[in-house]
């Protein structure tokens, strides 16, 4: 007479022990990677719209990076906060070699060496219309934004920057970015291209810490993806991939995961995704109220996005859960 039930799964559910051996997938410091807002100015000011997040004045920036790197992560990513005076309508502050994040670029290098940092290539701090493409008669000149991104990489890489993210979603940027990098000698500089990335409302309070909302020009829908698409996704990544983008990630995250799960699927190659700042900011209010245990909410987040195929995470809890994983 054969046991019933002869499969009983709750036995290897049974301890700590029994559950760590069966696990099939797990985080750790080295699968994140903390963005960090900075600015030109001083101080390090709280974004209230991201409870524990601020924009940093330049010593702030090298501590948090510091801080990233002793907790065993690897990279980071940069987003600065430009003053208003220095944008402008083709967001040229973008390119100068002695702009903030070129600035920032070497500081990090002489303090924090091999820390990973990642530049975003795309015009919006830099747009007086808070664009990531360069307005013409109402309309975004995908073009002549290209030709402006490739500046901007180029300045990029000559500062230092080992991992460039194009986050703009103009047609071509990739193949246009690679071209540009490979003619300036920088061969081997990656791209870590924002292939899928969908207009959406979660990106509201990084919008804010960064001054970048939207005012006038033209419609984010028109160059960020739909959200109810997701074979458009997979185009977007196989294009960007042929033109030679190293690693893709899908924008926002939690509401994304089936395309984080599509896209690894299909193409097998480094995927990272992102709880954005929309995510973060619902699981900090949850918590904040009481509703959520916060560092269960914010680990059990994390090992969502491993479980749904992404190789690494970028995430504002990086530093905070990478100090937990160790
Ligand atoms: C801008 C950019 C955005 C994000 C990353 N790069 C905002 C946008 O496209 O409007 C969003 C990141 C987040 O919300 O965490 N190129």
């Amino acid at each position: 007479m054969p046991a019933f039930p002869a499969t009983r799964l709750r036995r290897s559910r049974r301890t700590p022990g029994l559950r760590d051996l069966v696990r099939e997938s797990r985080v750790g410091p080295a699968d994140l990677i903390q963005p960090l807002f900075f600015h030109g100015g001083k101080g390090d000011v709280p974004i209230t719209t991201m409870p524990g997040q601020s924009r940093h004045d330049m010593d702030g920036l090298l501590r948090q990076a510091e801080r990233a790197q002793a907790a065993g992560v690897r990279a980071i990513a940069l987003f600065p906060r430009i003053d208003d005076a220095d944008k402008s309508l083709d967001g040229a502050a973008a390119w100068d070699p002695n702009g903030l994040v070129p600035r920032a670029l070497r500081r990090l290098r002489e303090a924090t060496g091999d820390l990973l940092v990642i530049a975003d290539v795309a015009l919006d701090p830099y747009s007086s219309l808070g664009q990531d493409g360069i307005v013409v008669d109402g309309r975004i000149d995908n073009d002549r934004t290209l030709a402006a991104l490739a500046r901007q990489a180029v300045c990029l890489a000559q500062a230092g920057a080992p991992i460039l993210g194009p986050s703009d979603m103009m047609d071509g940027r990739v193949g246009t970015l690679r071209r540009a990098l490979d003619e300036a000698g920088a061969t081997d500089v990656l791209i870590f291209s924002y292939a899928a990335k969908y207009a959406s409302c979660f990106y509201g309070p990084f919008r804010h810490a960064l001054d970048s909302a939207p005012r006038g020009g033209a419609d984010k829908a028109t160059y960020q993806m739909d959200p109810a698409n997701t074979d458009e996704a997979l185009v977007e990544v196989a294009l960007d991939l042929e033109e030679g983008a190293d690693w893709v990630m899908v924008k926002p995250g939690l509401a994304y995961l089936d395309i984080v799960w599509r896209v690894k699927e299909r193409f097998g190659r480094p995927t990272f995704a992102s709880p954005v700042s929309g995510e973060y900011a619902m699981i900090e209010a949850a918590a904040a109220m009481g509703a959520l245990d916060r560092r269960s909410a914010i680990l059990e987040t994390l090992t969502s996005f491993k479980r749904a195929g992404a190789d690494g995470i970028l995430t504002y809890w990086a530093t905070e859960a990478a100090a937990w994983l160790r």
